[in-house]
């Protein structure tokens, strides 16, 4: 048997003809691949403005410098990927670490809303793995609080809550591209905002606050992308759609496969929430299914079905943000990074292959009782 890998990072012949085309015509820097990308990508999600950057970090960082203020306090969950908390860091900023909930393993508003001073300034949902998070309940908890959202949309292209696109939102909205996001391009990133004064802000951020030829009216920094990854963007973004069903029919399947599986729990998807499944995640009860996290996933190998671990820690367990804030616990998140599983469920998988990773997960559990009943 061949082996199912953890994400597709291939491009198609298309969108490499559209990367040479861009080299052959020695336009390598931001240019109209660019423009052309921001006006689709503005158009596709809904948003009023677009702006290409270098990385899903720098989309992020852009946003930060257009309203953060040296001490201001962000709300940001402590299990997503470091760049959601690091940034704010970076920015001059504090990022107040949140649990989050056990079932959807997305920001607790509660606990967010306990953590809020006089100081807090922003939070930073994370629609985790392309779970998108209650949009209605984050604003309403951004107005009651006067705070800005800064959407890490990082893994959810595509995802939904209640019909409305998450890059439709007035503040920001922080888009990735790296290569196993359901939209990829190499390095690459994308900001969305319907504030025009945050998007002139951040458009001269991303060329040194630059306002007129060598005319510098800001500090910013060189986070431009180029026409290259413009041109496979652009390729990319018409087959979004395609991915998406792809990824929903496996996340169907493996759902099914593995309804009835105990000890088993994927997470739950937001109520009203079309689920971008950029990762399908299981909580892998030891107990309940024989097997603890890891040996399902040295069982899978065995199988050659790559599985991953995101994330083993909490942001607030990382050493750098233990060193800058001392100890903190949050109970929900050390407990998923201690029993998450992600299995395959990406576009380049074909239904037969999600069926055999539901069959194969099975398979384990059954030996695993097997032998435990035995020794
Ligand atoms: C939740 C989240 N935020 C931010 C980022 C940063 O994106 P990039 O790697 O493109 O800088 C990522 C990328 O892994 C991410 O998963």
């Amino acid at each position: 048997m061949s082996s199912i890998k953890i994400s597709e990072v291939r491009l198609t012949e298309e969108e490499i003809e559209a990367a040479v085309g861009v080299l052959r015509s020695g336009n390598l820097r931001q240019g109209e691949q660019c423009e052309a990308f921001e006006r689709e990508f503005a158009l596709k999600v809904g948003s009023r403005y677009a702006l290409t950057c270098a990385s899903g970090t720098a989309s992020l960082h852009l946003a930060y410098m257009a309203f953060l203020r040296p001490g201001d306090e962000v709300l940001v969950p402590s299990f997503t990927f470091m760049a959601t908390g690091s940034v704010v860091a970076l920015s001059g900023g504090t990022p107040v670490f949140c649990d989050v909930d056990p079932d959807t393993l997305l920001i607790d508003l509660e606990d967010a809303e306990r953590r809020i001073t006089d100081r807090t300034r922003a939070i930073s949902p994370v629609h985790l793995f392309g779970n998108p998070l209650d949009i209605a309940a984050v604003s309403d908890l951004a107005a009651r609080h006067n705070l800005v959202v800064v959407w890490d949309a990082a893994q959810a292209h595509g995802a939904t809550c209640r019909q409305r696109d998450i890059g439709s939102l007035d503040d920001f909205a922080a888009y990735s591209f790296y290569p196993s996001k359901n939209m990829f391009v190499g390095e690459g990133g994308m900001v969305c905002t319907n504030n025009a004064e945050y998007y002139n802000k951040m458009r001269s951020a991303r060329s040194h606050g630059e306002t007129g030829k060598y005319y510098h009216t800001a500090l910013g920094l060189n986070y431009r992308m180029t026409d290259v990854e413009a041109a496979i963007g652009r390729k990319q973004l018409g087959r979004l759609d395609e991915m998406l069903v792809k990824r929903r029919l496996n996340a169907q399947i493996l759902t099914a496969g593995l309804a009835d599986v105990p000890g088993l729990r994927p997470q739950k998807v937001t109520d009203g929430g079309a689920h971008a499944w950029h990762q399908y995640c299981l909580l892998v009860d030891p107990e309940e299914f024989g097997a603890n996290r890891d040996s399902l996933a040295e069982r899978l190998k065995e199988k050659r079905i790559a599985s991953g671990v995101h994330y083993p820690r909490g942001l607030h367990q990382q050493p750098i943000f233990e060193k800058l804030y001392g100890p903190l616990k949050l109970p929900v998140t050390e407990k998923i990074t201690e029993t998450i599983l992600a299995i395959p469920v990406h576009h380049g998988l074909t239904p037969d292959d999600a069926k055999t990773i539901a069959e194969a997960i099975k398979e384990i559990r059954l030996r695993s009782h097997g032998v435990t009943h035995h020794t």
